[in-house]
């Protein structure tokens, strides 16, 4: 391969994180305001946008939906420049629209990249989720476990009581048992009403964020976004397909996945190097939102790569008219 077709993800992350801050920045006028659709547009036209000026040759695999669905950074989308590396895209432009809509923490701009074939093709279905931060033994907790299991298990491999343990959980009717049998156990829950790619993200930092575990059911795509997100952080995540109808059978297979029972690990779901970035778009507990005062705005976007583990804070203010 010559040296521009090779993905270089150290030249990269930068224009990656252009795209994510282009499609926070569309969102500005739009938090608080009620209006979920209209946010994610700005945020999938201005992703799309800037996307289109990098030199890759990019291809969407995880999207705002399959090419029927979604006018725009549907699944199969060809993306950048044209020129350069064969890439994988997996990206939410707006992760948490409804947070947005009533300014409410932790909505994103997301986008990971890695070379093509590096991520899992995930279909439009829910996933189990189960996640953990850095500096665990593999498997100290798994899907296989109950809810109650998994929080003695961790609270055992940190030495501490289940009382000391925080799970971040998805406010859903179907988590209600999963959350009694949590409470159970004395540990702590977060509660959150939407955004579990932040969530999971939340587990990687707990001396910062405070949670020490993500579980429950949430998108497959964003179980990916997640998967790339820890791959840089460090981190454990377990993922699982959850199949409703034979509808959402089909699009898994459609996708390529064979085996519906799979355990996914965080290596399963991304296989190769990414790069990630995400821009806040309303404050959280990993990046601040949208600043803005007379003349300019400003975002704070996390950058990171796997090669290497690097993390990267940065702020970007840009004059407004
Ligand atoms: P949107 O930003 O597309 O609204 O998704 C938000 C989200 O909360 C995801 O973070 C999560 O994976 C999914 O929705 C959960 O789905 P549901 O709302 O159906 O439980």
């Amino acid at each position: 391969m010559t040296k521009a077709l090779e993905f270089h993800d150290r030249m990269l992350s930068l224009g990656l994180a252009r795209v994510s801050e282009a499609a926070a920045i569309a969102c500005a006028p739009l938090i608080g305001r009620g209006d979920e659709k209209a946010a994610d547009q700005a945020a999938v036209d201005a992703m799309r946008t800037q996307l289109n000026k990098l030199d890759i040759q990019g291809v969407v695999v995880i999207g705002e939906g399959e090419r029927d669905e979604a006018p725009m950074l549907y699944i199969g989308e060809e993306v950048g420049a044209g020129s350069g590396p064969q890439v994988d895209i997996a990206l939410d432009p707006l992760e948490g629209t409804t947070l947005t809509a009533k300014d409410m923490p932790n909505a994103l701009a997301v986008i990971a990249m890695g070379p093509r074939g590096s991520m899992l093709h995930a279909p439009d279905v829910y996933m189990e989720k189960l996640a953990i931060g850095p500096g665990f033994r593999r498997g100290v907790v798994t899907l296989d476990m109950s809810p109650a299991e998994r929080v003695s298990a961790l609270a055992s491999a940190k030495g501490c009581s289940t009382t000391d343990i925080t799970v971040c959980v998805l406010e859903r009717p179907r988590h209600e048992d999963m959350i009694a049998e949590l409470r159970s156990t004395g540990a702590a829950i977060r509660l959150i009403t939407d955004g579990d790619v932040a969530g999971v993200m939340h587990c990687a930092e707990p001396a910062t964020t405070g949670i020490d575990m993500y579980m429950g059911s949430g998108g497959a795509p964003e179980g990916v976004l997640a998967a790339a997100a820890l791959k840089c952080m460090g981190g454990q995540i377990f993922g699982k397909l959850l199949f409703r109808n034979d509808d959402e059978r089909g699009r898994a297979k459609k996708a390529g996945i064979t085996n519906f029972d799979r355990v996914y690990t965080r290596d399963d779901l991304v296989t190769g190097d990414v790069i990630f970035a995400a821009t806040g778009v309303t404050d959280g507990s990993l990046v601040t939102g949208i600043k803005r005062e007379v003349g300019y705005i400003t975002v704070e976007t996390i950058l990171m790569r796997s090669k290497t583990g690097s993390v990267r804070r940065m702020t970007y203010r840009n004059p407004v008219a």
